[in-house]
């Protein structure tokens, strides 16, 4: 599977089959997680891997009911180190950096177990304190997401995602005279004349060598 193809078709997975999941596949996940871009390269996260059914459950209660959660047979808790990153970067590291590394790690994970034919889905929805209890985290420590990760036993549809023309702007932020129409359109418009453009530039280049060689 490419990485274009994994990206898109990458779905959030809530409802999984009761078959577990091959401990070399859950490794190969968080292998993927701890691959992730990370600033200064600290590697400011430690991931916690729930098997146990029971704590599962508990996990999802403190996930605002989330029951459905429980039934995926392996979670993991990404938790973020953001004293780590504030000793280096002061409170831009404490409090961006390490949330963006934890989300790096989780989105690769997500990745991951989508490649290895598993479902997953990123859970941000929960009470911090009760998560901190139920895994004994210290208080220094902030959990940033849950992985759950199963066999899907669903197929959900594409959500409705804005177009790139929506959310894109050349130059500078806002305005409609920023935006472009039919983007697709212009991007083949400007590939062609990359193209042209580079056709041209090899032109030029062979003349000035058959021009170089004719002085030899
Ligand atoms: C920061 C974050 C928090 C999320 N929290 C939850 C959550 O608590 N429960 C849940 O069911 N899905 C959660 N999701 C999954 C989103 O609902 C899902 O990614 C979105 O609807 C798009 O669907 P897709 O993942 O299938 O593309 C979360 C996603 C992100 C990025």
């Amino acid at each position: 599977m490419d990485v274009y193809e994994a990206i898109k078709n990458r779905r959030s997975i809530r409802k999984y089959l009761q078959a577990p999941v091959e401990w070399d596949k859950i490794g190969q996940i968080l292998e993927a997680g701890k691959a992730a871009p990370s600033c200064g390269n600290l590697q400011d996260w430690r991931f916690i891997v729930i098997l146990d059914q029971k704590k599962r459950e508990q996990i999802a209660e403190s996930c605002m009911q989330q029951h459905w959660m429980a039934r995926a047979p392996v979670h993991i808790i990404v938790v973020g180190e953001p004293e780590k990153s504030k000793r280096f970067y002061g409170i831009r590291g404490e409090r961006l950096y390490t949330i963006q590394d934890c989300a790096a790690a989780v989105q690769n994970m997500l990745l991951m177990a989508h490649a290895l034919g598993l479902g997953s889905c990123w859970i941000g929805a929960f009470d911090e304190d009760a998560l901190r209890n139920l895994v004994s985290m210290p208080n220094e420590i902030r959990p940033q997401a849950i992985v759950t990760i199963g066999y899907a036993d669903e197929q959900p549809p594409e959500p409705p995602e804005y177009t790139l023309e929506n959310i894109m702007y050349f130059r500078e932020y806002g305005g409609q005279g920023n935006r472009v129409k039919d983007i697709p359109k212009y991007s083949g418009d400007y590939a062609e004349r990359i193209q042209r453009t580079a056709g041209k530039g090899k032109d030029i280049f062979s003349r000035m060598m058959n021009k170089l060689q004719l002085k030899k």
